[in-house]
């Protein structure tokens, strides 16, 4: 009895004096574990070093609430004191740090955090969070005095951290056109991002499923273009509105809603640059004002996300109907006038992006006016009426004191060096804008395009395409042979045709963006998949904890096929070393009492079904998946 005592009392001794593992994402660039923890309680203060970082310590106490129930108090002072958390601003630049980075020092004493700047300060304090023993939000407690009487024990395991980002464009694009997320989703959005150290917040605000800023020179682009047929289904598969039916679903951001969003971002670091699509994905403007396109069609809706276009293998395609915006009429250039001078007054960041992509010249091509302009260029191509179209866009973005920037067709038509230029068709436009002088962005589909699936299809809601989080941890924004000092760094691109709520898109988004953050903030050297498994797995605890809806994908078993000589072959893996296969092909539910895979499966005739589960610490991992013989066969012959 007294022996056993004494075992569990020697037990819990040791897990207290463990250190608390330190699982950071993005990594820092150095991390040194020293002695001792920091134990945060209801006597822990906040101190600042120059009054001006009041509403930075206002905004990690508040966070700190959040994720405690702690209620802190904080103190201008630059006195060191004990049990304290210090934000510190250099009295002479630390220029290791630069803007974003910061120093972070932990011990039984207190924290310090140390930058240059308040961004560096408030990335530190992200590091802070991260390092508390739980992630428990105050969503989960809704009341915070409810701590006083059991308060959450949290610590900070001691340790020396000095960081800063490898790029400056740390991005992630929400697509708000295809489904609309109100203002609340975008704060909560935000927060996750900062989080992560991201930095910028690209906001595709406009699109042929919806308009989604308030113009207050025209008013139709909202009253009209925010708004379309209740659908669901599958995008791109559903009906046209009936005559006469009722546009119900969509939503747009007022004026005032749009400056406290953006207030919301800037206070945790991130610039918002604003997206207005144009020439092509317009249908939402020509619901609003069909005169501006070539064909004028009065019958144009907003579309509820039917098939109106079409693909082909070498890569062309072919709208539909029309939803190009016509670039040999004056009006067009008026009303993108108008809208930009509001947005550029709505959006104090240094770009405004002005799409450029998929726009199909077909009616252009028939239109008398636009040959009419071609003839008087000189232009004996109809793609470079395109270029025209973007080159005038430039200039009145230019005119109200922003950067121009748009996806990589913009190249196509010629465009001036000073347009920036985001890589989404591989990196290949990028490497050409790079070498001819532009500024670049990279955000790939083959890497970087969060609306594609992360495991089998058969496991995931249908997307036309995959991006496993192994290969967004692998993305490269600095291909081989480019001038780094053009590419300003590189982006998440969350299209949301299949994304109708907040919840679906942290699954799309989580882990991904895990991955993609440290692509983005750590330094090349330090970026290494078996390193990250085991902070992907502690990020993933922190997000059960904090009710974020996170995709464990990841788990699942990969199949892959092969067929020779009239023999199926399948083989299994997963993305996570050490993690076990069993499978069955007897028509038996596959666990851990089934066969265990070590080598390629010879798949026998027959109407036969593989079925694969993945465990891992002895426990179920993945889903299941289960595929017939036929499917495999389909698949070794693709
Ligand atoms: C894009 O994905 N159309 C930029």
């Amino acid at each position: 009895m007294h022996f056993s005592f004494l075992s569990i009392f020697l037990v819990l001794t040791a897990v207290a004096h463990a250190q608390q593992p330190i699982h950071l994402i993005p990594q820092p660039v150095s991390v040194q574990p020293q002695p001792g923890q920091f134990r945060l309680n209801r006597a822990t203060t906040i101190t600042y070093s120059k009054p001006e970082l009041a509403t930075l310590a206002a905004l990690l106490a508040g966070q700190l609430t959040g994720q405690t129930g702690l209620t802190l108090t904080s103190k201008a002072t630059s006195a060191p004191s004990v049990n304290a958390i210090a934000l510190v601003l250099t009295t002479t630049p630390d220029a290791k740090l630069g803007r974003e980075g910061y120093r972070f020092n932990s011990s039984a004493k207190g924290v310090v955090i140390t930058a240059n700047q308040p961004a560096g300060l408030f990335y530190g304090a992200q590091t802070l969070l991260q390092l508390m023993s739980s992630a428990r939000t105050q969503t989960d407690v809704p009341d915070a005095n409810s701590f006083k009487s059991a308060p959450l024990e949290q610590t900070v395991p001691g340790v020396q951290i000095v960081d800063y980002p490898r790029f400056g464009w740390r991005g992630v694009m929400l697509d708000v056109s295809r489904s609309f997320f109100p203002k609340a989703d975008m704060l909560r959005y935000i927060d996750e991002l900062a989080a992560l150290k991201i930095n910028t917040l690209h906001w595709h605000l406009t699109d042929d499923n919806g308009w989604r800023i308030e113009i207050k020179a025209l008013p139709r682009l909202t009253s009209v273009g925010a708004w379309r047929v209740p659908r669901e289904g599958h995008f791109g598969e559903r009906t046209n509105p009936r005559p006469g039916e009722a546009a119900t679903y969509g939503g747009f951001y007022t004026q005032d809603e749009v400056r406290e969003i953006v207030r919301y971002a800037l206070a945790r670091n991130i610039t918002i640059v604003p997206e207005i699509d144009v020439p092509g994905h317009s249908m939402a403007i020509l619901a609003a004002y069909p005169e501006l396109s070539c064909t004028k069609d009065t019958s144009t809706r907003v579309n509820p996300g039917t098939q109106f276009s079409e693909w082909y293998a070498n890569g062309t395609f072919k709208m539909l109907v029309d939803n190009t915006l016509n670039p040999a009429n004056e009006a067009v250039y008026t009303l993108l006038d108008n809208v930009f001078t509001e947005v550029a007054a709505l959006f104090p960041g240094q770009y405004i992006h002005a799409g450029g992509d998929e726009c199909y010249h077909g009616y252009w091509a028939k239109d008398p006016g636009c040959q009419a302009l071609m003839a008087k260029e000189g232009f004996l191509k109809v793609e470079e009426l395109q270029g025209y179209f973007m080159k005038r866009v430039e200039k009145i973005i230019n005119a109200k004191g922003k950067k121009f920037m748009g996806w990589d067709e913009i190249l196509e038509g010629g465009v001036s060096p000073s347009a920036t230029v985001m890589s989404w068709r591989g990196m290949k436009g990028g490497i050409e804008a790079a070498k001819n002088g532009h500024d670049v962005v990279m955000s790939p589909t083959t890497f970087a395009y969060l609306d594609y699936m992360q495991s089998d299809p058969t496991l995931e809601p249908r997307i036309y395409s995959s991006l496993r989080l192994k290969t967004c941890y692998e993305f490269e924004p600095v291909p081989a042979g480019t001038d780094s000092t053009r590419i300003l760094g590189g982006q998440g691109n969350l299209w949301t045709e299949q994304i109708p709520t907040l919840s679906h898109a942290e699954y799309m988004l989580f882990p991904r963006v895990w991955a993609l953050s440290e692509v983005f903030w750590s330094p090349q050297n330090r970026r290494n998949w078996a390193d990250f498994v085991p902070r992907l797995e502690a990020q993933m605890e922190r997000a059960e904890e904090a009710g974020i809806n996170y995709s464990r994908a990841v788990y699942d078993p990969i199949v892959t096929v092969a067929m020779a000589d009239n023999k199926l072959t399948a083989m299994l893996d997963t993305e996570l070393p050490g993690t076990e296969i069993y499978y069955s092909i007897d028509d038996t539910m596959p666990g851990r009492y089934s066969l265990r895979y070590t080598q390629p499966l010879l798949i026998p005739e027959g109407n036969v079904t593989l079925r694969a589960i993945t465990y891992r610490n002895g426990k179920t991992a993945g889903r299941q998946l289960t595929l017939k013989r036929d499917e495999l066969v389909k698949r070794a012959s693709k």
